[in-house]
């Protein structure tokens, strides 16, 4: 796991969403064609509650301790996840800004030392997605959380208390935002979310 190097292709920052978001790129005619064939089974089973939402298995090249850092060692999101005061997206930490406080080693656990060792031969951090939407939709973090004040737990829950990356995270389904859009007084036409 520690040998992969870093392929800025499969980046979060390679692709942030907003460069999916591009109108013109968007085929909006086929989403609609799409649309009888399988929004209306799908929106009557997901009311039902018989579709569960894709979870799939993800193993991160570190056990990173949100609680540790934010609880115990009160640093703030915006160290590692500043993106969304200016973009869509609130982006991953590179290995530079765990070198900022690990270039040595802060105490003297076995799993801080290995990383210590990485980040000196150079290595790189290839975080793997745990929340992500599928590119027909569109989300904006600065639009929620700047414009709209949500705090992160709303949409992220407990993770910020994790003492281990979470191994299957749920995205968010399409019921999730209408329902706090409907509550919230936001649009639910459908090209609000699908442009
Ligand atoms: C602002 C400083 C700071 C930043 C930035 C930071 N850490 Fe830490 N980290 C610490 C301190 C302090 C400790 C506590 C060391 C101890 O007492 O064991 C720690 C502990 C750890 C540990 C060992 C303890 C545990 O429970 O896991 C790991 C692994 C770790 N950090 C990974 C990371 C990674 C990965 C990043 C980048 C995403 C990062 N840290 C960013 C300060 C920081
Ligand atoms: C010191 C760095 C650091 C801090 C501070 C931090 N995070 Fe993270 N965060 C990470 C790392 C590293 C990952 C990827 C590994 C993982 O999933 O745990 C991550 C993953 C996440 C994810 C999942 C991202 C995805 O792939 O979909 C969310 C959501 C998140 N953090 C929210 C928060 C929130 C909210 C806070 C503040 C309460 C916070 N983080 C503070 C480093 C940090
Ligand atoms: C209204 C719901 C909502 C709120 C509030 C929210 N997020 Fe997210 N977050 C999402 C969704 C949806 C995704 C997946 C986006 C995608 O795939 O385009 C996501 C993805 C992420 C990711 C993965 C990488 C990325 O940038 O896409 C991180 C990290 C993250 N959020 C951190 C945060 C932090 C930190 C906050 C608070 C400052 C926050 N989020 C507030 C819904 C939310
Ligand atoms: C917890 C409540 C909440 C959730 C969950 C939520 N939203 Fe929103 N959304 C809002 C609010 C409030 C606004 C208006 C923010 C503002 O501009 O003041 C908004 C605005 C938007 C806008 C811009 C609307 C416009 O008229 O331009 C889009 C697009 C959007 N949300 C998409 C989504 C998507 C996609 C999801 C699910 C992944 C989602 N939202 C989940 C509350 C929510
Ligand atoms: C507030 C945001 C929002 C609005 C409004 C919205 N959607 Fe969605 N939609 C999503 C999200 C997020 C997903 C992806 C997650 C999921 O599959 O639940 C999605 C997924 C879908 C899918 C794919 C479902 C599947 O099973 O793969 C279809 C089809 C769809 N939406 C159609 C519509 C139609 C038609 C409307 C208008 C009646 C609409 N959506 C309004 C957010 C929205």
């Amino acid at each position: 796991m520690d040998t992969e190097p870093f392929r800025e292709d499969e980046g979060i920052e390679a692709q942030p969403p907003e460069a999916r978001s591009e109108p013109q790129s968007r085929p909006v005619g086929i989403f609609l064609i799409g649309f009888l064939g399988v929004c209306v089974p799908s929106l009557a089973l997901t009311a039902l509650g018989i579709i569960h939402f894709g979870s799939r298995s993800v193993r991160q090249p570190v056990e990173f301790n949100h609680r540790k850092h934010v609880t115990e060692l009160g640093i703030s999101c915006d160290t590692c996840h500043s993106s969304y005061q200016t973009q869509t997206f609130s982006g991953l930490p590179k290995a530079e800004d765990c070198a900022a406080c690990h270039a040595e080693a802060q105490g003297s656990s076995d799993k801080e030392r290995a990383l210590v060792e990485k980040l000196k031969r150079g290595g790189t951090l290839e975080w793997k997605r745990l929340f992500a939407q599928p590119p027909h939709v569109f989300y904006s973090h600065r639009r929620h959380v700047v414009a709209g004040k949500i705090a992160c737990a709303t949409c992220h829950g407990g993770i910020a208390d994790t003492t281990s990356p979470p191994r299957q995270v749920r995205k968010l389904a399409m019921q999730d935002c209408i329902g706090c859009h409907l509550k919230s007084k936001v649009s639910v036409a459908c090209t609000t979310c699908h442009r």
